[in-house]
């Protein structure tokens, strides 16, 4: 059998169990009085106990499964491994939503190799969903396959974006939303980078931009969104990264891609 294959199939089971006792770890034993723990570049990007101790489950899980590999966390799991496979994990992605008790925020787990992203899983517990996808296997909701939505005119298109925690780009990113909404059909702000990505898979979305994520916010979701059909990537000819991140169907990606371009979406 073919080695990579294999590799794929077992990060994918140790992705899906992390997640999963992660997110049971979140949903039963969020304290009716969470409050925010510590504030990290700003005063509106807040962090609590149980950011921290999902990450905790989740790399001491991680560590226990493949002892090898190397880990990048949020909340400042860092590590280097010897196996050449590096996990990228947000461990709730979505914490203001969880602070106030709304259902949109997930657990958020990728694998990648030599800059690739191998597997990713998105494990969005009160939506009792699981996305995942492997790397040129497709992407999946539960066991149904996911499918990006065909491309509707730009002026049907519903977009979902988000703002970041720093005051300056929150105050440049409503000014790009500002020229957005009247070209589109609407805007949605879910909370949760992961979980606006896997909807653009499954056609919950047409299409998703923000500024200023990191790699835990986009690694599984842009694997799961490109195995779906989507097209990802940042500024015109750029890769997605922390700079722009873009996705949508072939059809709506480039003409949103060109406009994001046109307001500067990429500069703060
Ligand atoms: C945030 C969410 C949010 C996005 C922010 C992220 P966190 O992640 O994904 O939707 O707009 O840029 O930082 O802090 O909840 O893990
Ligand atoms: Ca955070
Ligand atoms: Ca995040
Ligand atoms: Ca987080």
């Amino acid at each position: 059998t073919d080695p990579l294959k294999a590799l794929k199939a077992e990060l994918l089971d140790v992705a899906l169990e992390a997640a999963h006792r992660a997110g049971v770890f979140l949903r039963e034993g969020r304290p009716d009085d969470l409050a925010v723990a510590a504030t990290k570049s700003s005063a509106v990007d807040v962090v609590t106990e149980m950011d921290i101790a999902s990450e905790k489950l989740i790399t001491g899980f991680l560590g226990e499964r493949r002892p090898d590999d190397g880990v990048l966390g949020e909340e400042g799991a860092s590590f280097e491994g010897s196996s050449g496979v590096e996990w990228v994990v947000d461990p709730i992605d979505g914490t203001v939503n969880y602070l106030y008790g709304r259902p949109d925020w997930c657990v958020s787990i990728a694998a990648r190799k030599d800059g690739e992203t191998l597997v990713g899983v998105v494990h969005a517990p009160m939506r009792g969903e699981t996305y995942r996808a492997a790397l040129g296997e497709g992407a999946f909701l539960g066991e149904t396959p996911a499918r990006v939505r065909p491309a509707p005119p730009f002026g049907q298109a519903l977009v979902g974006t988000g703002f970041g925690y720093l005051t300056e780009r929150r105050a440049r990113q409503a000014e790009v939303a500002r020229h957005l909404v009247p070209k589109v059909r609407d805007i949605r702000r879910g909370g949760s980078a992961a979980i606006d990505l896997c909807d653009v898979a499954v056609g919950r979305l047409d299409a998703y931009y923000e500024r200023g994520l990191n790699p835990w916010d986009f690694a599984a979701g842009d694997l799961v969104a490109r195995e779906a059909g989507a097209l990802t990537g940042g500024r015109p000819g750029e890769p997605l990264s922390g700079e722009l991140a873009v996705a949508a169907p072939p059809g709506l990606f480039e003409p949103l891609q060109g406009l994001l371009e046109d307001l500067g979406a990429w500069h703060d």
